[in-house]
């Protein structure tokens, strides 16, 4: 059942980005949520109503979490088939960039990672996999990345933690080979998949997590909340994703 799912999410985010490339062309609403850089337009309530609707029709019965909230609201209990869904990710870059931005989409059975999908959009990219299947960008199999140190490579941190040095996080941001901020959580997992990253540290909702979780714990990656537990799949977490050295330096240089 899992395999079939999979195939048909995989068919259904392809169609998807196609939609999504054409609504970027056409003139689409732009509203502000919580805050005048809180936005959400109508191809992203657009497309996950679609997504919504097509997760109900492959897979009666199933829970969805999604971040705009169709039918989201109350869930206390990820038992069964939970899917989390961020119909775009980087909404202020697809507003202001027409760039950088994805769709994520992750599956949770009875809490467990199961299969994550991040779509990058603009670059027809779209990286799949789950624990035991292996991750891949389209259908090349992407290999584990390399287990570097900090001063080795690039961190993500995002704005908000620099600015309000919470955790001393820009500690880090100095011991690192160069600071990277995408503005998109879907980009900053996909550097983390591939290697271009080796720490992304972030507040993430449940939606800008799922997907890149499933597919980094896969490729061996470190994922938890900056206190060391594990993050909570229905809850906001202050979350790094690391290559097992850079986790162990955060720790180490963080409070
Ligand atoms: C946001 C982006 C951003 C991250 C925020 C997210 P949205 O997602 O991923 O990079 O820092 O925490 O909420 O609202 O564009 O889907
Ligand atoms: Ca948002
Ligand atoms: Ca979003
Ligand atoms: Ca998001």
């Amino acid at each position: 059942m899992i395999d079939e799912l999979d195939k048909q999410v995989i068919e259904m985010l392809w169609r998807l980005n196609q939609q999504t490339l054409h609504r970027m062309q056409e003139p689409f609403q732009v509203a502000t949520k919580t805050n005048y850089n809180d936005l959400v337009t109508s191809v992203d309530k657009q497309n996950e109503r679609e997504i919504d609707g097509y997760l109900r029709q492959i897979d009666p019965g199933c829970q969805i979490l999604s971040e705009e909230g169709f039918g989201s609201q109350g869930i206390t209990d990820p038992a069964g088939h939970l899917w989390i869904v961020d119909p775009i990710d980087g909404t202020l870059n697809f507003v202001k960039q027409r760039d950088h931005f994805g769709i994520m989409l992750a599956l949770y059975v009875d809490g467990q990672p199961t299969l994550g999908y991040i779509m990058d959009c603009m670059n027809k990219r779209l990286y799949h996999g789950g624990p035991g299947r292996g991750v891949f960008v389209n259908d090349q199999r992407l290999s584990a990345p390399a287990d570097l140190s900090l001063r080795e490579g690039l961190v993500s941190i995002s704005s908000p933690l620099i600015l309000g040095n919470v955790n001393q996080l820009p500690t880090v941001a100095k011991a690192a080979s160069g600071l990277r901020m995408y503005g998109s959580a879907a980009m900053e997992m996909i550097g983390m998949l591939t290697g271009e990253l080796v720490g992304y540290v972030s507040h993430l909702h449940p939606w800008d997590l799922a997907a890149g979780r499933v597919m980094a714990e896969e490729l061996g990656l470190v994922v938890k909340s900056i206190d060391g537990t594990t993050p909570d799949v229905l809850s906001s977490n202050l979350v790094l994703i690391a290559t097992k050295q850079v986790s162990r330096e955060i720790a180490e240089l963080t409070d």
